[in-house]
């Protein structure tokens, strides 16, 4: 399985700090931002991961990773994204070197307190489809929102609901098998003119073919607000964070 991690943007909502260098390099409490998802994959046995940036400070990614030695990894790659085009969007860039394979996508701003060893497990043996994580959270609103259906199996997932049907948020940790690109090539262009990963999530969910998971312990979606980013740097701080 190869990994993938998405840190692109602009990092508008967090200016100032982010006018001369990229979201995902800020630090988060002792290390910077990008660290805590090459740490999750990496400890969940992804051995070459590519991420993937854009805008001015792309360049900056490599003196601070290198060739991803210091993870534990085979091979750290890198992929640029021109535009601010979405998720999928940046997944689509990595056709080439998933290469038939099955990948785990991280958002580079997501941290979270335990591991997804067990996930990654559970869809080595699936084999087939994707599946997610779901978490619990205050405020749906923010995040794609899972609709169940009465058995208790995900109906569809809504972006940004204004109404949430549940009270869970699909974090951004998402596993798919390489047919994943042949459906981020149907998709189609969304109200805020991106390829949305939750479209993609749903086009499995049609199919039949996906899974999930609820997450234990806490989840950090970091890069939305300076609140957000003091926020994980607190939770980091009490219990650290991807412990095993
Ligand atoms: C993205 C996804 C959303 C997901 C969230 C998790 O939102 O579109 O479904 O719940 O990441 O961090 P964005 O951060 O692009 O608004």
């Amino acid at each position: 399985m190869k990994g993938v991690i998405t840190a692109g943007g602009l990092g508008t909502r967090l200016l100032p700090m982010t006018r001369v260098t990229n979201k995902h390099l800020l630090p988060v409490y002792d290390r910077p931002m990008i660290f805590y998802p090459i740490e999750t994959l990496a400890q969940a046995g992804i051995e070459e991961i590519m991420i993937i940036t854009g805008g001015k400070h792309a360049g900056d990614f490599l003196p601070l990773l290198g060739d991803g030695k210091d993870f534990g990894l085979k091979r750290l790659h890198y992929a640029y994204q021109a535009r601010e085009g979405g998720i999928a969007e940046a997944l689509a860039l990595t056709r080439d070197f998933v290469a038939g394979d099955s990948v785990a996508v991280m958002l580079g701003d997501n941290i979270i307190e335990k591991n997804i060893v067990s996930f990654v497990e559970k869809f080595r043996e699936q084999q087939k489809g994707a599946r997610i994580i779901l978490k619990e959270v205050d405020h749906p609103e923010s995040y794609g929102v899972p609709r169940f259906d009465a058995k208790n199996r995900i109906a569809e997932i809504i972006e940004k609901p204004k109404n949430p049907p549940s009270r869970y948020a699909v974090i951004g940790v998402y596993m798919y098998d390489s047919r994943v690109f042949d459906i981020i090539d149907k998709l189609e262009v969304s109200a805020r003119g991106e390829l949305e990963i939750t479209d993609v999530n749903n086009a499995y969910l049609r199919e039949g073919t996906m899974t999930y998971d609820i997450l234990d312990g806490w989840w950090a979606d970091c890069g939305e607000t300076r609140f957000s980013l003091h926020e994980a740097a607190c939770l980091i701080e009490k219990t650290g964070a991807n412990n095993v």
